[in-house]
């Protein structure tokens, strides 16, 4: 490796996110969502470290899945955007996947893939989010029209649109709206995602669909008092060049930075093509030698600048934290305008991921 800039995925964070989480919910089966090569932390990597504790993964679409076959992933995967190909629905079966169908169309080509080479089918439903699933109205048409596809393990599935915020009643309002299907069709239930999961214990399932709450980003609701979730990911780089510079000189494209003082300015090694976000603006943190020092100028493609006139004894080849658990990713997302969720799943392909065990 030439440059120092990369992910270290923090093996312990994860097995103690997914232990924290689990023990909240003693009656769900907890299902690590690793969808966009989980969230950025790669899903191989991300799946081999939960082997033997999470008993089911989630994808968005069958590509993933088949990535995750190919590198001798065995657990079952649920692939919740279902098929866009006819096709697909018997490479589910080959692959031992389960399908999320949530329209019609799906359910037509399920139907039509002979009984043998099917794969479990779990039903989407809307109930406000407006986004993928049946609308309500039509589950009992639709559970009856396909009564062919559903079997013991088919499990009904809706999803939350405002968990993060627990002041909000429209959690409660789906919830209100999807029981009344609980009761009738006494089939297996997925409500909650992350927020849901600690925040909202009446979502709580058969299956719980966790993303977030493993990698240790938010916004998510916060855990009771001593228990918390770690970062799994902390994104590093070098400085990889030092000068001072006077009061009054600039920084970087469109000088968006004018040093008050005599500066001491650091260049690392990540830029906007590395992920790290453009929008970004002066003063994000960064931590250096255990000190905050603060981006300046704008963010480039390789490249970007912070000041370190404060830090003694800094050094060429310092090791600059941009998020992990030093700097939390939600601040950094936040100054950026985005969420962590964001920042992660746009971390590119030139960052190395390497597990820390
Ligand atoms: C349908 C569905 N369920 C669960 C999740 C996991 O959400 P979180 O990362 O907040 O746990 C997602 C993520 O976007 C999702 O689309």
């Amino acid at each position: 490796m030439s440059r120092q800039t990369q992910a270290l995925i923090h093996a312990d964070a994860l097995i103690h996110n997914y232990e924290t989480i689990s023990a909240l919910t003693p009656d769900s089966k907890i299902m690590a969502v690793i969808k966009a090569d989980a969230y950025g932390h790669g899903a191989v990597n991300v799946a081999k470290i939960l082997q033997g504790r999470c008993p089911c993964y989630a994808v968005a679409i069958s590509e993933e899945a088949l990535i995750l076959r190919e590198a001798g992933i065995d657990e079952p995967i649920v692939i919740f955007e279902g098929a866009h190909q006819p096709q697909e629905c018997e490479e589910a079966a080959r692959l031992h996947c389960i399908l999320v169908a949530h329209n019609h169309q799906q359910l037509d080509w399920l139907t039509k893939t002979p009984a043998s080479r099917r794969p479990p089918v779990w039903f989407k439903i809307d109930t406000g989010m407006h986004r993928l699933g049946f609308d309500l109205a039509d589950i009992d048409k639709v559970m009856s029209e396909y009564a062919a596809l559903v079997t013991a393990q088919t499990v009904l599935v809706t999803h939350l649109a405002s968990a993060d915020d627990l002041s909000n009643r429209f959690t409660q309002h789906q919830l209100d709206k999807f029981a009344a299907l609980q009761q009738r069709y006494k089939l297996n239930c997925s409500i909650a995602n992350s927020p849901a999961t600690l925040g909202w214990p009446g979502t709580h399932a058969a299956w719980n669909r966790v993303g977030m709450g493993l990698y240790g980003g938010g916004p998510l609701p916060q855990l009771s008092a001593g228990s918390t979730l770690k970062p799994a990911m902390t994104l590093q780089a070098s400085i990889m060049s030092l000068r001072t510079i006077t009061s009054g000189e600039s920084v970087g494209y469109g000088q968006t930075w004018v040093a008050p003082r005599k500066s001491v300015i650091a260049t690392v090694s990540i830029g906007y093509a590395d992920g790290y976000p453009r929008h970004c603006p002066n003063g994000t943190p960064t931590v250096v030698r255990g000190q905050r020092a603060p981006l300046v100028g704008r963010v480039s493609m390789d490249m970007l600048n912070i000041d370190v006139t404060d830090i003694p004894n800094v050094r060429l080849g310092d090791t600059v934290e941009l998020w992990g658990s030093q700097v939390s990713i939600n601040e950094v997302a936040k100054l950026a305008g985005t969420i962590s969720y964001e920042l992660m799943t746009r971390l590119s392909t030139r960052v190395p991921r390497v597990i820390v065990k």
